[in-house]
């Protein structure tokens, strides 16, 4: 048998009006990405032969995170199509029929706001789609390879600890699945059922559209669900199965509340990942982390630290606690934090030393070199094991451009100097403290820049004299 081409829907066009935001519900960041990204992420690991989100009107910025994640399998761009008006997730999928014209798959429908869901799961349920609905009954197949008792839909159910606004999965005696009931429409007895919709269903693509054609509005919110197919499959006599996931896989996000509990699932996931691989969390509770962020072996990393996207951490990296670090590279060995900041393009080389209250943009620290205390470092190279003493600020901004400050390697930067930029610090040179260095310095130089020390013998005493004479003639 042939391998069974995917086609993959995701429903993106919803507002989202409970999330009370101005942005679409979809752009909205768990773990430093765009829900939809998550979603696209998944979809693409299923390696599908096509790929359609449904989006509404105006919604550029998720037109544009689809498209990024969108590299069919022949390179072509998958279409984005737009529902307008919105009048449910069946009229969201049949917004998609000619962009799915001509396809005979599986169809698997995906949800916008259940981001977390797994290829894995996914991909459980496109096997059920092709396997009998109750094995124990054997099947019978017909010449295009249907069977009655294979499902025209399979449903994913999870059973939440708060049923809440989920649709119910009613199941029949025999174990089929007969229908779905949203909670608004659902009577005291169907609210009591635990088994709820995750909101994710795979279809036989050929007879996908043939369900959807026979769905009505007649519901309390006046739209075509597509979880109507479940009870339109079971009227033509087809088999309709459950495949269940883990509620922190599948929740819903549809306000803020459920933003943030979803947060929390996907760091909890993220958290036992990087034990998993070999790091240490002393405190994981209070680690979080983007999707993306990569850690070496035996990395440390304290207390309350943030990942940003776009961070790789290299083998036995010590990273203490309060640091905040986006779009940054570490090599093995260094040493970050406590109080860090290391913004995007910050490169710390191998058994370099970055302390508290230091901020790096953009600039690479040479191998073993070290910024202990109070710095800016922006727009720069510091080479290998110079030392950057406390209160250094590179001044990379005039008002109008960025310039860059070099530090050549062994240079000895005194404390509080201002680098004005563009300069040049040549290797070994030592830069006096307070100084403010506009002019390059030579190699193995010493440059300071600063007033002259002055001494008045004796002024200080003369002042404390004065002034106590002062106090009496007031009193
Ligand atoms: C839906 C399911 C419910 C399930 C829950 C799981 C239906 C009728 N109900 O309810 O059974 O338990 O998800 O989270 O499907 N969308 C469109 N166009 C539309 C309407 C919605 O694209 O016209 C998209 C939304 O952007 C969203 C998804 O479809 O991504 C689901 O819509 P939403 O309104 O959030 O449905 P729920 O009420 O959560
Ligand atoms: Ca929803």
């Amino acid at each position: 048998m042939t391998k069974r081409k995917i086609a993959v829907l995701v429903l993106a066009a919803g507002e989202g009006k409970r999330m009370k935001s101005a942005r679409a519900k979809a752009m909205h960041p768990l773990a430093g990405r765009p829900m939809i990204a998550h979603v696209m992420a998944s979809v693409a690991r299923l390696k599908p032969d096509r790929v359609v989100a449904v989006i509404g009107r105006g919604m550029d910025d998720v037109a544009r995170v689809v498209r990024m994640h969108a590299t069919s399998r022949d390179g072509h761009p998958h279409p984005v199509v737009v529902q307008h008006p919105r009048l449910g997730t069946a009229h969201a999928v049949r917004a998609a029929k000619k962009a799915l014209a001509g396809f005979a798959g599986a169809v698997l429908v995906l949800y916008g706001d259940t981001p977390l869901v797994r290829a894995a799961t996914l991909r459980a349920m496109l096997k059920a789609l092709r396997a009998p609905a109750r094995p124990d009954r054997g099947a019978t197949f017909n010449a295009r390879g249907d069977s009655p008792a294979r499902p025209a839909v399979v449903v994913l159910g999870f059973r939440p600890a708060d049923p809440a606004a989920y649709g119910r999965l009613v199941v029949g005696p025999d174990g089929n699945l007969e229908r779905i009931v949203e909670t608004r429409d659902a009577s005291p007895a169907e609210r009591a059922i635990p088994l709820c919709n995750a909101g994710a269903m795979a279809f036989d693509g050929a007879g996908l559209f043939g369900l959807l054609a026979g769905i009505k509005n007649d519901n309390a919110k006046r739209e075509y669900y597509l979880t109507d197919a479940v009870a339109a499959a079971r009227r033509l006599g087809r088999a309709c199965a459950v495949v269940e996931a883990d509620e922190a896989e599948v929740m819903g996000v549809n306000s803020r509340a459920e933003l943030a509990r979803a947060e929390r699932a996907v760091q909890q996931e993220l958290r036992a990942r990087a034990l998993a691989r070999g790091a240490t969390l002393r405190d994981p509770e209070t680690v979080w982390f983007s999707f993306d962020t990569r850690l070496g072996r035996d990395v440390t990393v304290g207390p309350n630290v943030v990942f940003g996207p776009g961070v790789r951490v290299g083998d036995e990296v010590e990273i203490r606690g309060f640091c905040h670090i986006e779009g940054a590279t570490i090599a093995r060995g260094a040493v970050v934090g406590p109080f860090a900041r290391l913004r995007p393009g910050a490169r710390i080389g191998p058994n370099a030393h970055v302390g508290n209250f230091v901020e790096i943009k953009n600039a690479v620290l040479g191998s073993g070199a070290k910024a202990n205390h109070l710095a800016y470092i922006g727009d720069a190279r510091v080479g290998a094991k110079a030392n950057i003493g406390a209160g250094t600020i590179t001044c990379n901004y005039d008002g109008v451009a960025k310039h860059f400050t070099d530090i050549g390697a062994g240079a000895f930067i005194g404390s509080n100097a201002a680098l004005v930029a563009p300069v040049k610090i040549g290797a070994r040179a030592i830069i006096g403290a307070g100084s403010v260095i506009a002019k390059n310095v030579g190699a193995d130089a010493l440059a300071f820049a600063r007033a002259k020390q002055r001494e008045v013998k004796g002024w200080a005493a003369r002042r404390r004299r004065a002034a106590k004479g002062n106090k009496k003639k007031m009193r």
